[in-house]
């Protein structure tokens, strides 16, 4: 795909830093050469196990292969996000899990932080809004702040049995019909091509426009297919410039050898600090716009490694607990912690080499030292200086920690980074020998939610918790 010049592109490439996983840094509790070669053969069959099944469908694998089969897509969502642009004041997602954390995280990586209230002059788009609850106050709350007629809502549900979404559906429908507006000039919808209920209601309205989401790629893989694409273009991003730097980190990916391959190495590190106990990942962004991205990838590693049993029905208990922190902010908060507490934990830093702007710190205060010192640096080498000091404290505390630096936070950085972390939980998973790409576990909370709904089919759900024991009144206290 071309994209920019070959030198623009190296220039910006991602990379992955594990020294300060290593014992050169950590002493007796960093990994030596001799404890990763160990994991050099596991990581080869991971890596040769995932390049096998690209684009399997039926291995929900086809999220491979979306940097390089929507050219048409692509095309589609452009024309659709211009109109879009032009005709509503604001666009609405409503979705829920893999459906929505993608549109979030695009959002506020990269448009202004304070994008709803810029003047219209400067947003060039429709006010943004992803609802991805059924938080009654919130759809107030949104209710208080939308005009429904001048408003376009992208329903998101690969299913259209999710029922967070179908209840936002259900109010956003009835208010339109009483708004007199034509449900079809309102709404699109992303789902199924052929099964789940959004593609029969869009048939019984006679056609909603409606973008696929593939086959193969499941909620939390679906950010680079029309799930985020439509609103990222409808946000004026640069979509192609996200699938292109998806497709650049993949050729950096191509490695089977784990030192040159880094989601590669990244996945050996987190399952070789997991072997160690380090069941708590914390993904820790010194960036403001990608505090998101760090929710996106709790869900991803979360759903994706908290398994019970193996590929060949072997019970077991993985995973590693995805935790979210911000940089500075949470230097404040968690870091007492992962500086003295227990030694459970991998500390993932997103770096940026460059800011989007600088902002220099005025002198002022100069008869007080601890304040005078700020005067005349910038708030970006305050920050980097932070990130690099939390880095060094953690260090010195023997607890591991690696950073991924990102050249500048722009389309294809991102691209990049979700790509790796795709890239990293699959490999990981292969290592683990669990289904990476299903969600078993959150079915039976789906299915009490219907039997105390009374949705039909579900009588004997509702009878298995109905015989549950009285609660104990001194149990509640
Ligand atoms: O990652 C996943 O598969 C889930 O988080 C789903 O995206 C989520 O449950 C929503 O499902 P659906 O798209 O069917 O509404």
């Amino acid at each position: 795909m071309a994209y920019k010049t070959r030198d623009w592109r190296n220039s910006m490439r991602v990379t992955l830093d594990y020294n300060n996983m290593t014992d050169t840094f950590l002493g007796d509790k960093g990994f030596s050469e001799r404890d990763l070669n160990k994991y050099a053969s596991k990581a080869a069959a991971a890596f040769q196990y995932v390049k096998d099944n690209r684009g399997k469908d039926e291995l929900y694998m086809g999220w491979t292969e979306l940097p390089y089969n929507q050219k048409e897509i692509v095309a589609d969502i452009l024309a659709t996000a211009k109109t879009v642009r032009k005709k509503f004041q604001y666009f609405v997602v409503l979705g829920i899990g893999g459906s929505a954390l993608g549109p979030i995280m695009a959002f506020n990586a990269l448009c202004h932080l304070h994008y709803n209230d810029l003047p219209k002059s400067k947003r060039k788009g429709p006010k943004f809004y992803v609802e991805d609850n059924v938080d009654p106050v919130r759809m107030r709350d949104l209710l208080d702040v939308i005009e429904p007629e001048k408003t376009c809502f992208n329903v998101v549900s690969k299913s259209g049995a999710t029922s967070e979404t179908m209840t936002q559906y259900l109010i956003i429908l009835d208010l339109l019909k009483k708004a007199g507006v034509n449900v079809k000039d309102n709404v699109i919808f992303t789902t199924d091509a052929a099964k789940g209920n959004l593609k029969k209601i869009s048939d019984e309205c006679g056609g909603i426009k409606s973008y696929v989401l593939p086959d193969g790629v499941g909620g939390r893989f679906s950010q680079l297919c029309p799930v985020g694409l439509l609103p990222a273009a409808v946000l004026g991003i640069d979509i192609n410039g996200l699938l292109a730097g998806a497709a650049y980190m993949d050729s950096v990916c191509r490695y089977p050898s784990m030192r040159k391959n880094p989601a590669l190495m990244s996945a050996v590190l987190q399952i070789a600090a997991m072997e160690q106990g380090k069941n708590v990942g914390v993904m820790m962004p010194y960036s403001d716009n990608l505090k998101f991205l760090a929710d996106w990838y709790c869900q991803l590693w979360a759903e994706s490694l908290g398994k019970n049993v193996t590929l060949d029905g072997t019970p077991c208990n993985v995973g590693q607990t995805p935790v979210k922190a911000l940089g500075a902010t949470d230097q404040h908060s968690q870091v007492q912690l992962y500086t003295e507490g227990p030694f459970d934990k991998v500390v993932t830093f997103l770096s940026l080499k460059k800011y989007a702007c600088e902002m220099p710190i005025p002198h002022g205060c100069e008869s007080i030292p601890d304040v005078a010192f700020l005067g005349g640096h910038t708030m970006e080498e305050l920050i980097q200086a932070e990130n690099a000091a939390t880095a060094y404290a953690l260090t010195k505390a023997g607890r591991m920690n690696y950073t991924l630096w990102i050249p500048e936070l722009n389309a294809f950085t991102l691209g990049q980074l979700l790509f790796l972390f795709e890239l990293q939980t699959a490999y990981a998973g292969a290592m683990l020998n669990i289904n990476t790409f299903n969600q078993p576990g959150v079915e039976e909370g789906k299915k009490a939610t219907f039997a105390l709904l009374g949705k039909a089919g579900y009588a004997e759900k509702k009878k298995e918790l109905d015989s549950l024991p009285e609660k104990n009144p001194k149990c509640i206290i």
